[in-house]
């Protein structure tokens, strides 16, 4: 089965395609054929996901998956959620002004309590699943660690002492909210596979 997942990001798609070996070739946007990107207009990160796997899906009607991610603040009611990569900004440089307002608007606040979300949608033989995948955790002070991207390095998830950004890939990826997203879809996938053959997909 080929799937296709509504990203222009290449490492995500090497990511998955290391998880789900061979019987699913995962093809990414680049690969079909795509080059615009995709705008994500909705206000949920499940919208944002079903705005990407339906635009692709309407265009080539074969199985994708899009997934949408962000950063959720207690304190902030939940910001900056679907707005985390363009936090401060959109198109900045470097991930430091995201990061630094974050932590401005939590100055003095004592409630750190936040979490990653991550919403998968899959659209196959016209059915539409999703996944989510969630991480809770507290926002520290002060920046620590080099490793990861975006907001890990000021996120310690509930019953670690590391930040993301302090933990080697392999350790983040067996807590973190993408991988239990991307684990739940895998096991519907594997479980459904002769199912969704059958079908079509
Ligand atoms: P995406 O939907 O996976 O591209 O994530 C959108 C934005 O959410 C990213 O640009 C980051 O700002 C933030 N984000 C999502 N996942 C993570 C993570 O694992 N660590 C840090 N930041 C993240």
């Amino acid at each position: 089965m080929e799937l296709i997942f509504a990203t222009h990001n290449q490492g995500k798609v090497r990511e998955i395609q290391n998880l789900v070996g061979e019987k699913i070739k995962i093809l990414s946007l680049t690969d079909v054929g795509f080059l615009e990107e995709i705008p994500e207009t909705g206000s949920t990160f499940k919208e944002n996901a079903f705005l990407k796997a339906n635009a692709i899906y309407q265009i080539y009607k074969k199985p994708v998956f899009a997934d949408d991610s962000g950063l959720e603040v207690d304190a902030l009611n939940g910001r900056p959620g679907v707005y985390s990569a363009r936090y401060a900004g959109i198109g900045l440089k470097n991930f430091e002004p995201h990061i630094n307002k974050l932590l401005n608007e939590l100055n003095g606040i004592e409630d750190r309590s936040a979490r990653f979300r991550t919403v998968i949608c899959l659209i196959i033989n016209d059915e539409i699943y999703y996944f989510e995948g969630v991480v809770n955790g507290k926002i520290i002070h002060h920046p620590r660690g080099n490793n990861g991207f975006g907001y890990d390095p000021i996120f310690v998830p509930d019953g670690y002492d590391k930040t993301f950004a302090e933990m080697n890939l392999d350790e983040k990826n067996t807590i973190s909210h993408r991988s239990q997203a991307i684990n739940k879809m895998l096991e519907f996938l594997m479980s459904e596979y002769n199912k969704l053959i059958e079908k079509g997909a």
